[in-house]
């Protein structure tokens, strides 16, 4: 069976850019990209590719190229599904915020009014797609959604979960390590199956391309975020030891990564992970597991959650401590606000808990982050601290460039790893601040020696 209608439910940052991927690689496939959010689809239609709603490096070039020719962002939702042969749903799956699960189980809602909306509209027969990370099962419900209609169309779900990572989408995308795609075992599912692996064999070698039952793949998405979350929190937990002991977390993770066994990923010490998937996919594990009744379980990947708020309580803590206990009216610099380098996003980042920690303490932030704007910093204070309104709106300064940044700063802390501060003629800006002028780096990309030689009093994580 082939493919020549893709819709996909869902423009943010998965739907967009995974959607120009393939509508760039398979040309005769046209593909919709449909989203209640008119802003966010105007956005995608924006002729200044730099207004793009997701940045992300080189998915201008893609978009440019496949954009009106056979990629397309619409808000018509029902006219988009009726016309595909293949929907993909990726819309967001957040933490519950109420009721059962509240604070662990990932809220389906939006999962189940795709579901619906597609048994309402369909005509013909589709195959549809959870691209959102979803809790093993859930197939099942959308399932049993879509056979329900009564119409006679034939439903088949397939799970294909998405790997990319944000800052690299593009490059993932293009060279993914694998794609994953999970099917009923059935003649029919086969087909399906079948029909998603040939979309992707235009471009992704096969040997790449595994293809397992339903559960299988819906739970490994879950596990393969688990396991990288928790070579990030291992590593912080043994950057506190180094810090107690005189060992180096850079130099621990150097000789441990060259075990070929443990591999040389993933083991940058920093000051705590963030981004919208590991605290919330760690959270729906350990409640599925609960619901299992699978104590151990459960508690053993909630430790890797403890774990990484230790780490930003710790780094907050820090600079009061170092700062003489006192923290109340002194200007605290942030180099950078998104959860890690070249992206936009800011969803759980580290930064959003720090600061709060600090303005608790009565501190005056001046914030500067390349891709993030003053609107997106007062927003993440607002929705996610319980800071008085009168502090997020008095005590927090954002920046739009370094220009006066470093002004009389009594310290600065480095929240993202973007590549330009390490550029920042440091020399000068010692000259600027308040003396004794501290640095605390989060990210560990700063050159210790360098900053301590211009007289900066510098603490890394783990060293
Ligand atoms: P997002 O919030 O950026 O985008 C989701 C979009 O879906 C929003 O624009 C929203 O308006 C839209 N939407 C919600 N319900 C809708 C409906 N009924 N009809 C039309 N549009 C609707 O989320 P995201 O970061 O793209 O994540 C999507 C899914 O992919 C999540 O399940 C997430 O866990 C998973 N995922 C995310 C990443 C990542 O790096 N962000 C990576 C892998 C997997
Ligand atoms: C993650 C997964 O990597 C990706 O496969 C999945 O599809 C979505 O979730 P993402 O959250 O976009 O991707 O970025 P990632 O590179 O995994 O970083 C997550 C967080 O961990 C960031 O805050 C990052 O700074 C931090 N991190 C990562 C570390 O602190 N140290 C590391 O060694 C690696």
């Amino acid at each position: 069976m082939k493919i020549k209608n893709i819709c996909c439910i869902g423009a943010g940052y998965v739907g967009g850019p995974t959607m120009a991927v393939i509508a760039a690689k398979c040309p005769e496939v046209n593909v919709t990209v449909v989203d209640l959010n008119a802003a966010r689809i105007d956005a995608w239609n924006d002729a200044d590719l730099s207004k793009l709603p997701v940045y992300e490096p080189g998915l201008d070039k893609i978009v440019e190229e496949a954009r009106g020719r056979n990629l397309f962002f619409s808000t018509q939702v029902e006219e988009a599904i009726s016309k595909a042969e293949m929907i993909f749903i990726s819309v967001n799956t957040p933490t519950k915020t109420y009721g059962s699960g509240k604070g662990q189980a990932a809220d389906l809602k939006y999962i189940e009014l795709c579901a619906r909306q597609i048994a309402a509209v369909s005509t013909t027969n589709k195959i549809v797609v959870e691209k959102s990370t979803l809790p093993v099962r859930t197939a099942e419900a959308i399932k049993s959604i879509l056979d329900n209609t009564g119409n006679g169309v034939q439903f088949q779900v397939l799970s294909n979960p998405e790997f990319l990572a944000e800052g690299t989408a593009v490059a993932d995308l293009l060279q993914p390590d694998r794609v994953l795609i999970g099917g009923e075992q059935t003649p029919e599912g086969k087909i399906a199956i079948q029909a998603l692996v040939d979309v992707y064999a235009s471009w992704v070698p096969a040997e790449k391309i595994l293809t397992t039952n339903l559960w299988s793949s819906e739970l490994s998405k879950l596990t393969a975020n688990a396991f990288l979350a928790q070579r990030v929190s291992s590593i912080n937990s043994i950057s506190e030891l180094c810090e107690k002991t005189g060992a180096n977390v850079s130099e621990v993770a150097r000789a441990i990564g060259m075990d070929s066994r443990i591999g040389p990923k993933f083991l940058s010490a920093s000051v705590g992970f963030g981004g919208s998937c590991f605290q919330k996919d760690i959270l729906n594990l350990v409640y599925i597991a609960r619901s299992y009744g699978l104590a151990e379980v459960a508690d053993y990947w909630e430790q890797v959650i403890l774990m990484n708020d230790h780490q930003k309580n710790r780094f907050a803590k820090k600079i009061v401590r170092e700062l003489y206990n006192t923290i109340s009216g002194k200007k605290i610099i942030f180099l950078g606000w998104a959860f890690k380098k070249d992206t936009n996003d800011t969803r759980e980042s580290a930064a959003i808990y720090v600061a709060n920690l600090l303005l608790q303490e009565q501190a005056e932030l001046a914030i500067y982050d390349p891709q993030v704007s003053e609107k997106q910093i007062k927003s993440d204070l607002t929705l996610y601290t319980d800071l008085d309104a009168d502090v997020i709106a008095n005590r927090v300064h954002v920046y739009k460039n370094t220009d006066n940044l470093f002004e009389a700063a009594h310290a600065i802390a480095v929240l993202t790893e973007w590549d330009e501060f390490k550029t920042y003629d440091w020399a000068t800006i010692y000259k600027q601040v308040t003396k004794p002028a501290f640095v605390f780096d989060g990210r560990n990309i700063l050159s210790k020696h360098e900053l301590i030689e211009f007289g900066f009093k510098y603490f890394a994580i783990g060293s």
